[in-house]
């Protein structure tokens, strides 16, 4: 029997809600069939944008998403994708599955995709194979009002008034498929290429995000900071909001990787492990900022994490299409407990991907879409967003072991709202062992107005076919009383419960 005791008047962080932000990416069936249809298709759409998709984001709330991408971002060339459609260029997506790239989504369907989500904008630009030119005019091109080259051919394209973009990400993976570059040259090229993003209204500006390292690259980080931290003084505020963070769960590793639905109790627990590993990064990349910024004005962005399987049999490898299962249910609710427990430093983070790609939270085929358990533990969640990390802590939990692989039996986060209402996520990590959690909240009597469940035996998931497998239900199996609740967590469970003050 675990126990929780939730100080519930201890604040610690702020919870930005961009924590719960997404990715997409012009990879596979993500942006075009996935979110993007284009105005002609017989599938519901609104300026191109799947209604089904749209609407069941919107119950997300979705608070940023992150654009063009990932690898696609250093290779992709803004003006490509502006201007009567008829007259885009056709390109080969040489990273991503050789297939052809009509760039009939570009600039504007991505700001009109962000119009219609009601969330934040984050552009990646190019680095990698563009000039520092071309990033110049693309924000150009997006943000500024008056008269100039790009405003005017913005306006001439049917977009008179300047879109907001809240983040830019000064190129991606720079290590690695964005230019094979070493840090110090990586951060030379930073300090040049954010020179030129230009925050054209004040009252509106872009926080800048730099590229960070892959996974466990402390070298980096820290060659990073080191080149670039005399920038990072009060006095070149705006420099750098933001140092990103990439990291994927590979079950059997990067080569093999593994299958989304077939794996053992072993690999459950290994997965689960890895999954576990983020707090360990977060905490030591973590821990290098600090020697750099110890107010910590620049946010960790995790800007790409998830899980990543081998893709599905009979789909196009570079697609990185894949099922999600209880285990990613999992994956999730441990990352974001993560997150949030560590909301003082990591201040954005973005699943990889949002739709068809990677631990998507929609799957589509044709005019069919499903949700994912990752998509309903993100609605569980949803709660924390904008809210304040309370003092929490687990003790008594229980360890499972599996081969060389161990996990504590429970983890979990707190937040309160606005209106003071706690919002409590747990997560049963056993595969088939429930566990009975005591929770003392500090001070005061509490009921639950609201809880949730996902859970399912650990291989469930939706299909096409049956799309209800796994859903997010009600719970019930808690009593409350006073300051005090017993709550019963299924095996395989992510559990969420609000809770009101009497
Ligand atoms: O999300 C898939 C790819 O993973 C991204 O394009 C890249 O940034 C990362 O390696």
């Amino acid at each position: 029997m675990s126990e929780l005791v939730i100080n519930n008047h201890k604040e610690v962080s702020h919870i930005n809600p961009e924590v719960y932000g997404h990715f997409s990416e012009h990879l596979g069936r993500c942006i075009y069939e996935g979110i993007y249809v284009g105005e002609n298709s017989d599938i519901e759409n609104i300026n191109g944008m799947r209604c089904d998709v749209v609407e069941a984001l919107k119950e997300l709330k979705v608070p940023l998403l992150r654009w063009p991408g990932g690898c696609f971002a250093d290779e992709y060339h803004w003006k490509d994708g502006i201007g009567p459609k008829e007259n885009r260029k056709k390109m080969v997506n040489t990273h991503w599955g050789g297939v052809v790239e009509d760039n009939s989504f570009g600039t504007h369907e991505f700001f009109e995709l962000c119009r219609q989500l009601g969330c934040k904008t984050y552009i990646n630009g190019n680095v990698g194979s563009g000039t520092v030119q071309e990033m110049s005019e693309w924000v150009e091109y997006m943000t500024f009002e008056g008269v100039s080259p790009m405003a005017d051919l913005r306006k001439k394209n049917g977009h008179e008034e300047p879109w907001t973009i809240d983040y830019f990400g000064v190129g991606n993976e720079n290590w690695g498929c964005g230019g094979n570059m070493r840090p110090s040259y990586y951060a030379d090229l930073y300090r040049r290429f954010q020179t030129y993003v230009r925050v054209y209204n004040p009252d509106k500006p872009i926080k800048k995000v730099c590229g960070g390292a892959n996974v466990d690259d402390f070298h980096w980080t820290k060659t990073v900071l080191d080149v670039t931290h005399d920038h990072t003084l009060p006095q070149f505020h705006g420099f750098m909001d933001g140092l990103s963070l990439h990291y994927y769960v590979h079950p059997e590793g990067w080569e093999i990787k593994g299958s989304a639905t077939e794996f053992d109790e072993e690999v459950w627990y290994k997965t689960l492990s890895k999954a576990l590993y983020m707090d360990e990064l977060v905490t030591r990349h973590g821990h290098i900022m600090d020697e750099y910024d110890p107010d910590k004005k620049i946010g960790m962005i995790v800007d790409e994490w998830g899980t990543w399987y081998t893709c599905e049999p009979g789909t196009n490898p570079g697609f990185l299409y894949q099922q999600n299962t209880i285990r990613d249910a999992l994956v999730a609710g441990i990352t974001l407990n993560v997150f949030n427990k560590h909301s003082d430093r990591v201040k954005m983070a973005n699943l990889a991907q949002m739709v068809n790609v990677l631990q998507a939270v929609l799957l589509t085929e044709g005019e069919k879409m499903i949700k994912t358990p990752t998509y309903h533990v993100m609605h569980q969640y949803r709660y924390h967003q904008d809210g304040e990390l309370l003092d929490s802590s687990l003790t008594n939990v229980e360890n499972i072991t599996a081969g060389e692989w161990s996990v504590p039996k429970v983890t979990e986060s707190v937040s309160v709202d606005k209106d003071g209402i706690i919002t409590v996520t747990l997560n049963n990590l056993s595969v088939d062992d429930k566990e009975t959690l005591n929770v003392t909240f500090a001070d005061g009597d509490y009921e639950v107005v609201e809880s949730t469940v996902v859970t399912g035996e650990i291989h469930e998931h939706n299909t096409f076919e049956n799309p209800e497998v796994v859903t997010e239900d009600n719970f019930t199996d808690y009593e409350c009383k006073g300051n005090k609740a017993t709550i019963n967590l299924a095996p395989s469970s992510v559990t969420m419960l609000r809770f009101k003050a009497k």
